[in-house]
């Protein structure tokens, strides 16, 4: 099966057609302090390697529509060999023993640790989030390597008392062996420790396909697991845009391969399950969320006011987890609305390189068009704009938006929106919200605010999502079993997501 190219990113490059200067050196562009931590070649095996086609991809910052510099186009044949070097590597990484990769990753981390400048320069340069973002994400990304080099030497195995007298059963736990691992593009780095870091510590090899907007982020940290003694082979980085289809085909159907992690879209989580399936892979995927947040007539509307802050306008809008759908209360409806927009309104958009920005461009103009596309769309079936409403001409930039009254049908009520754009609709009674709060096809993360105690427990319970904030808009730490129900995803990373990455062996000691 060949797929469309396009469908297999989470969000489609789109080549800017307005303000695009080449950069005459890719260095001048990142400003770093360690300019060997630019990367423009993928790796395999250990070598730094361009595509056999000598095609580039050309990767853009967000906010200024400049050329950052290119990564190679690559196919097929050099996934194979990104898949074979995995192979090869496998045997000795899997024989490591815990410690060895415990010592390892935490190397790795201390290394994200004293490069936090460069690391975070490069988050905001490719993907657009404030250097306070950038930096934010650079401390969440190297907190994945510092747990999972704790769980890596808890990988327990059982002993379970047997009915039979002279019978003894333990278990054991195995690396899977190969992975594939495809990450997106809104956390350029944390996606790929939160993966990565959980494979190495289970002493499996990988082949990451990082997503062509930020590709440099994670070609930055490949550097530096080589320099904290990932041996050869271990990490294999395959780049592509237009390829994608039979690159992300052979990284689900290979046989070699044993398992494959995803984060990125519903769609394409789907298509890549299917394609899994043929070989019965193990496979993780984080896919969309439409998270609801609700707000009760006995919340602390200020402490909701600044969780809607965080939960929606976080990364301008672009998280999984990000509120989507906003209920409040029709008692302090009118409160929540004025006291949201008087802090929204201070919002500064700009380059996130800038101190006083406050929120960074969307990833691309095609994200810019669906964010407008909503806005329309629920503004014709009757909502009001309170606020902003509208993308600022020839850039990647949307104006924080409030939509109030925004009716049931709107499209962003079933889609995710992915974008600075607060959607407001009046709710009269908690049955009444709980059904609103869960109709719909996906179940990543869901919010509310209520200092109800029996509330609290009713709701929490009643939310069909993987995730629950409770009082707060940011639930997302290294420690927690991140993923959703329904149509948003399947196994858990972070926390206990160390076991995605192995396998439970029985074995039955007989003849005691
Ligand atoms: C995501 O948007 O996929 C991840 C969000 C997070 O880890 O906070």
């Amino acid at each position: 099966m060949r797929l469309p190219p396009l469908l297999l990113t989470r969000t489609l490059f789109t080549r800017p057609t307005i303000h695009l200067r080449r950069m005459s050196s890719a260095a001048a562009a990142f400003g770093l302090k360690e300019a060997s931590l630019i990367k423009t070649q993928a790796f395999i095996a250990g070598q730094w390697v361009d595509a056999k086609s000598r095609e580039t991809i050309s990767v853009i910052n967000p906010a200024t529509l400049e050329e950052l510099g290119t990564v190679p186009e690559m196919g097929l044949a050099e996934t194979k060999e990104a898949i074979d070097a995995a192979e090869k590597a496998l045997p000795e990484w899997s024989k490591t023993t815990a410690k060895q990769r415990h010592d390892v990753l935490m190397k790795f981390f201390k290394l994200m640790q004293e490069h936090n400048d460069d690391l975070s320069r490069l988050i905001t340069l490719e993907n657009g989030k404030t250097l306070t973002e950038a930096q934010g994400e650079n401390a969440y990304s190297a907190s994945f390597l510092e747990w999972f080099a704790e769980e890596a030497v808890r990988t327990y195995g059982t002993h379970i008392p047997s009915p039979f007298p002279n019978v003894r059963n333990v278990t054991i736990k195995q690396p899977v062996g190969v992975v594939s691992i495809l990450t997106p593009w809104n956390f350029p780095s944390a996606m790929i420790t939160r993966k990565l870091g959980a494979a190495l510590a289970a002493g499996c090899t990988t082949v990451i396909k990082p997503p062509p907007e930020t590709p440099f982020s994670c070609l930055a940290l490949v550097e530096l697991a080589r320099r904290a003694g990932v041996p050869d082979g271990v990490i294999n980085v395959v780049t592509t845009l237009k390829n994608v289809g039979e690159v992300g085909k052979e990284m689900c159907e290979s046989k070699i391969v044993k398992k494959v992690s995803f984060t990125g879209s519903t769609a394409v989580a789907k298509l890549l399950a299917t394609m899994s399936a043929s070989t019965l892979k193990k496979v993780s995927i984080e896919a969309g969320g439409n998270a609801p947040f609700i707000v009760f007539d006995d919340a602390n509307i200020d402490e909701a006011v600044a969780g809607a802050i965080i939960c929606k306008f976080r990364t301008s809008g672009q998280t999984c987890v990000c509120a989507n759908r906003i209920y409040v209360h029709s008692s302090v409806y009118a409160e929540f609305a004025s006291r949201l927009a008087e802090k929204v309104a201070a919002f500064k958009i700009g380059n996130g390189m800038d101190k006083e920005t406050t929120h960074g461009p969307l990833i691309h103009t095609r994200a810019v068009k669906k964010v407008q596309e909503h806005v329309d769309d629920a503004v014709a079936l009757g909502a009001q704009v309170l606020l902003g409403g509208k993308s600022v001409p020839d850039s990647s930039f949307f104006n924080p938006t409030i939509l109030t009254d925004v009716p049931a049908e709107a499209r962003i009520n079933r889609e995710e929106t992915f974008g600075p754009l607060a959607a407001l609709t009046k709710f009269e009674t908690e049955e009444e919200v709980i059904k609103l709060a869960n109709d719909t096809e996906v179940g990543l993360a869901g919010y509310f605010f209520s200092r109800d105690i029996g509330r609290v427990w009713r709701v929490a319970e009643k939310l069909e999502v993987g995730m629950v904030g409770c009082n707060t808009g940011l639930i997302s730490q290294a420690v927690i079993p991140f993923g959703g129900i329904k149509e948003s995803g399947l196994g858990k990373e972070g926390g206990p997501g160390i076991e995605e990455y192995l396998n439970t062996k029985l074995i039955v000691f007989g003849g005691l």
